[in-house]
């Protein structure tokens, strides 16, 4: 990888974007099973979009040839993207469905040629269905068919590119998805919990340790990189409340130090140690998974800022009109996490808006890391008026402005950031709102037919940021408005 560039990206996520799940021999995950069965789209924003499918979503699997060359058109260095697990091996951990692979092959070389370097992650919560009736990641059988995923995605893939992440968001995927229920495979088990986190931490050594055979076999590049995609909120105590730095602590070993230290350090936070301990949790920790851990480092840090959690410790009495809702409580940890109505700036699901936390970030996974970060996801969730010619999502781009001021500036310092990607390229499924809630850059109209692309205001404001490798990200409302007529005059039927 080239020590001197900085990416400006875009990423997205397979199951929330490339549609074609019944086609050419991939089989049922995760998000397939979920969203057929138990899910449904949050009644907010009453709308047309009442679909609850992801079979089609954006389409990216036909429309790809034209949503590469809206990427360079748009002029980022890179697209980083979740792969597909069950496309690949629909059947069990051992037969590859070439059919997958070409698929990715062709959208790979495709980028290449647009001049995009693509940056898969391979996992983002979607487990094939054959794996998930075995137990899923509750099983550590699942190791053995993730090690075949990820050498085949080495050898067939490796060629177009030397940036690589394991996991997304392993927080996110084993909190909903095992202890509160919300997210598949629905569990609300401390003991699947807790497996869960185990093994997906021992993939990713796995997957590090197959990155090492890969590069031996000059399928990887020797300069490659692997990393870990986190997304943790840095902790911010709610105005006005008593709290110490022991709070900060003990929120930063569960929602930071769980996630990364393993990959990293090749150690568990003692929190974790005395809560398995503590609660006689069924798991096991050996002296052979912790060597796992320590010999298979990983490379880098992916993470995920969109926002900071305000927090106070568990126990505090927060006056309930002081928040906009009653606080979250997770089963572990000494902390909260409360939405306080003094903060003046929140998104339409609540989610906080305080760009000016990036760099405070960047400083915390400094001090403790010290590896290069990259910024794989940051963006902002709204709800697109679509039936106007012009989408004018001014609101989007003042949040990324904010960001990328913030970008901007961390960049002048010796903060390790590597690359800044925004979610999403184009609008998506949402995993919490369906396709009621927009962050696309590139709008997709899901009641068409064809999933019609039409660039956002937004597009051609980072269309000038990258122009300017980051130096202008002003907002002149009148020219960008002019830019988007312009370009939508030239959006020709090959783009549509
Ligand atoms: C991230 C996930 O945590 O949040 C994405 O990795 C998701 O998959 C994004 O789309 C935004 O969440 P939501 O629920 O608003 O779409």
């Amino acid at each position: 990888m080239k020590k001197d560039k900085f990416y400006f990206s875009v990423s997205t996520n397979a199951f929330q974007i490339e549609g074609g799940r019944n086609l050419h021999g991939r089989t049922d995950s995760l998000w397939d099973w979920f969203t057929k069965t138990y899910y449904h789209i949050p009644p907010v924003n009453s709308t047309a979009r009442e679909i609850n499918s992801i079979v089609e979503a954006s389409d990216f699997y036909h429309k790809y040839p034209s949503d590469v060359k809206i990427l360079s058109k748009l002029g980022v260095d890179a697209f980083i993207y979740n792969l597909d697990w069950a496309r690949v091996f629909p059947t069990d951990g051992t037969k590859i469905n070439p059919m997958g692979i070409q698929f990715y092959d062709r959208v790979f070389s495709e980028l290449v040629a647009g001049n995009v370097k693509p940056i898969p992650i391979l996992f983002h919560w979607d487990t094939p269905m054959w794996a998930e009736i075995k137990g899923g990641w509750t099983n550590r059988e699942i190791l053995t068919s993730f090690k075949n995923y990820c050498a085949a995605m080495f050898k067939y893939l490796g060629k177009y590119t030397d940036i690589w992440f394991v996991n997304d968001e392993n927080k996110s995927f084993t909190v909903d998805g095992y202890l509160t229920g919300q997210f598949p495979p629905c569990f609300q088990d401390e003991n699947a919990f807790v497996k869960a986190v185990h093994h997906l931490a021992l993939s990713g050594a796995i997957a590090k340790a197959e990155f090492k055979k890969a590069k031996e076999l000059g399928y990887v590049s020797p300069d490659a990189i692997l990393g870990i995609d986190d997304d943790w909120s840095p902790p911010v105590i709610m105005a006005g409340v008593d709290a110490d730095q022991k709070l900060i602590d003990n929120y930063n070993a569960w929602m930071r130090d769980l996630w990364l230290d393993p990959n990293l350090k090749g150690t568990y936070p003692q929190e974790f140690l005395d809560y398995i301990k503590s609660k006689k949790l069924d798991l096991k920790i050996t002296p052979a998974d912790l060597k796992l851990l320590q010999d298979n480092k990983l490379d880098f840090i992916g993470w995920n800022f969109y926002r900071p959690y305000f927090i106070t410790s568990k126990t505090a009495l927060i006056p309930e009109d002081q928040l906009h809702r009653p606080p979250g409580k997770l089963p572990f940890g000494d902390f909260q996490i409360v939405l306080p109505k003094n903060h003046p700036h929140y998104t339409k699901w609540m989610w906080p808006i305080a760009p000016q936390y990036l760099q405070e970030g960047l400083q915390g996974l400094k001090a403790k890391y010290d590896l290069p970060v990259f910024i794989v996801e940051s963006g902002f969730g709204d709800f697109d008026d679509k039936s106007q010619e012009l989408i004018c999502d001014l609101d989007r781009i003042a949040y990324l402005q904010g960001m990328l001021t913030e970008v901007k500036a961390a960049r002048t310092k010796d903060l390790n950031l590597i690359g800044y990607s925004i979610w999403t390229y184009c609008d998506i499924f949402s995993p919490s709102a369906g396709y009621r809630k927009d962050y696309g850059l590139v709008s997709v109209d899901f009641n068409s037919p064809i999933k019609e692309r039409k660039p956002k205001l937004s597009y051609v404001w980072y269309q000038q940021v990258i122009e300017s490798r980051g130096e202008d990200v002003t907002v002149n409302e009148k020219l960008l408005v002019k830019k988007l007529q312009e370009l939508l005059k030239n959006w020709d039927i090959f783009l549509k």
